[in-house]
C-alpha cells in the first residue's frame, strides 16, 4: 500500500426531509446565493424545500448552470454574487451546478483577471481562498457533494478542464433521494456509468496490497451491477434511490483511494469527447472504458482477473479468454443500461480521434497509473473505440 493522508470534512446529511436541516447549517447572518441548473429542482421539490429553509435569510439566487457548466456563464454567477455580496454559496442540482459552485467561488477570491487562467494552472489557484459552499444533490453521479475537484468547460474554446482545491470541499451536503425521483431514464444511466467508472479509475490499476479498498471498490461495482435495472425500471423507489446516491458518493469520495494507484486516462479522454463533440459526460466513459481495457490488458492483466472474477463471476477458461469475458460484460452492462459504447454510434471519425491526440501531445499529457499513456495510446484506445 502507498503511503497517504486523508482528510474530508464534507458534513453528509442524508434522507427524506433532510433539507429542512439547512438552516441549522449556514451561518444566520451570511448572504446566502443559491444557485442551480435549467429549473428541474422547480419539479422535484428541492427549490421549495430550499427556500422555505432559508426563509427569513438574505437570499438571491442564481439559475441557468448549464450540464457541463459553461465558464461563460459561471461568470455572470460571480458578477452577480459580487454584486450582491454574498458570502456563501448553496449548489442545488446535478455535478454540473455543485462543480459550476465550486468554480465560482474561487473565482470570486481570484485576484487575476482572468479566472480560466487557474483552470489551465493550477499553481494559480493555490493562494486562492474560496468561499464557502455547501450543496443539495438532485443526481447521484459525479461524487462532487462529496468531493474537492470540479470540471469547467468553455464555450469560445471548446476545451473542458478540471481543477482541485481542499477548500472546495462542500461544509454540508443534503442527499434526499425523493429529489431523484424525477430523473429521467438518460441520467440516471449516466450516473450509473459514470460512478462504475470512478469505481473503476480507483480500482483496475495493479495489485498495490489494499485489501480493504479493493473489497469496498468491488462492494460499489456489485451494488451498481445489483440495482441498475430495478432502478432504470423504477426512479421512484426510495431504498434503490438511496443506495445509488451512496454508491456515488463513495465512488468518489476520496475513501477508495486510500494508498492506491490511480488511472483517470478514460475521464480524461472522455472529457475532450464531451468537449468536441456535446456528449454527456456517461456516455463518453461507456465509449472510453472497454476500449482502453483491451488496449492496456496486458499492464491491466492482474486487476482485470480480479475484477471480472469478483464482479463478474469469470473464473473459467484461459488468462486471455477471461480477460475479453470480463471486457464483454462491462460493455454489455453499460449497453444494458440504453448507453451505445462505439464512437462510430454518434457519428465521431478519424478527425476528431486526431483532434484529441493533438491536444494530449500540445499539452505534453501522459495519462495513467504508471503515467506512461502518451498520445499514441490514446489514439489507440480511440481507434478500439470506433
Ligand atoms: O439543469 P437542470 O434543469 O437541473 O437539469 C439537469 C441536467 O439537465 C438534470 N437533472 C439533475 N437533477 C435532476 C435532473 N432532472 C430531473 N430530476 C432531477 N432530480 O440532469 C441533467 C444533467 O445534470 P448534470 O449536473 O450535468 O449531470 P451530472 O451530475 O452527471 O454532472 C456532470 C458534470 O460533472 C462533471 C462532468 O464532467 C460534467 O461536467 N464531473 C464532475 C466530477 C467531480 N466534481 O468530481 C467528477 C466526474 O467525473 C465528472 O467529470
Ligand atoms: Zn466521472
Amino acid at each position: 500500500m502507498e503511503n497517504f493522508i486523508t482528510q474530508n470534512p464534507t458534513k453528509l446529511i442524508f434522507g427524506k426531509g433532510s433539507a429542512a436541516r439547512i438552516s441549522g447549517e449556514i451561518p444566520a447572518d451570511a448572504r446566502v446565493m443559491v444557485l442551480y441548473g435549467g429549473g428541474s429542482i422547480k419539479k422535484n421539490g428541492a427549490y421549495d424545500d430550499v427556500m422555505a429553509a432559508l426563509r427569513g435569510r438574505r437570499v438571491t439566487e442564481f439559475g441557468g448552470i448549464e450540464p457541463n457548466p459553461k465558464y461563460e456563464t459561471l461568470m455572470k454567477a460571480v458578477e452577480a454574487a459580487r454584486a450582491a455580496e454574498t458570502d456563501y454559496l448553496l449548489a442545488v442540482g446535478g455535478g454540473s451546478v455543485i462543480d459550476g459552485t465550486k468554480f465560482i467561488a474561487c473565482a470570486l477570491r481570484y485576484d487575476g483577471a482572468n479566472p480560466w487562467d487557474f483552470l489551465v494552472d493550477p499553481a494559480l489557484l493555490k493562494p486562492v481562498r474560496p468561499l464557502p459552499l455547501a450543496a443539495v444533490l438532485t443526481l447521484p453521479a459525479t461524487g462532487s457533494e462529496m468531493n474537492n475537484g470540479g470540471v469547467i468547460s468553455r464555450y469560445s474554446t471548446g476545451e473542458k478542464l478540471a481543477f482541485h482545491h481542499n477548500e472546495v470541499f462542500p461544509r454540508f451536503s443534503v442527499l434526499d433521494p425523493c429529489y431523484c425521483f424525477t430523473l429521467p431514464d438518460r441520467q440516471v444511466a449516466n450516473g450509473i456509468v459514470d460512478t462504475f467508472a470512478h469505481v473503476l479509475e480507483q480500482y483496475l490499476t495493479y495489485p498495490s496490497q489494499a485489501m480493504v479498498q479493493d473489497r469496498f471498490a468491488e462492494g460499489i461495482l456489485l451494488t451498481l451491477k445489483e440495482i441498475a435495472q430495478p432502478l432504470m425500471a423504477d426512479h421512484t423507489d426510495y431504498d434503490l434511490m438511496s443506495n445509488f446516491m451512496i454508491a456515488a458518493t463513495m465512488g468518489l469520495n476520496g475513501y477508495i483511494a486510500w494508498g492506491v494507484p490511480q488511472d483517470w486516462a478514460t475521464h480524461m479522454i472522455g472529457h475532450e469527447l464531451t468537449a468536441l463533440h456535446g456528449l454527456d459526460h456517461g456516455v463518453t466513459l461507456a465509449i472510453v472504458y472497454p476500449a482502453l481495457m483491451q488496449v492496456l490488458r496486458e499492464p491491466k492483466a492482474e486487476k482485470l482477473l480480479q475484477y471480472g472474477e469478483r464482479v463478474w463471476n469469470i473464473d473459467a477458461g484461459s488468462r486471455e479468454a477471461r480477460i475479453d469475458a470480463t471486457i464483454a460484460r462491462t460493455r454489455a452492462f453499460f449497453e444494458s443500461l440504453g448507453i451505445r459504447t462505439r464512437l462510430s454510434d454518434y457519428g465521431i471519425g478519424v478527425s476528431t480521434i486526431d483532434a484529441i491526440v493533438k491536444r494530449f501531445s500540445d499539452r505534453g499529457w501522459k495519462l495513467g497509473e504508471r503515467a506512461d499513456v502518451g498520445p499514441d495510446t490514446v489514439r489507440l484506445i480511440l481507434e478500439a473505440a470506433m
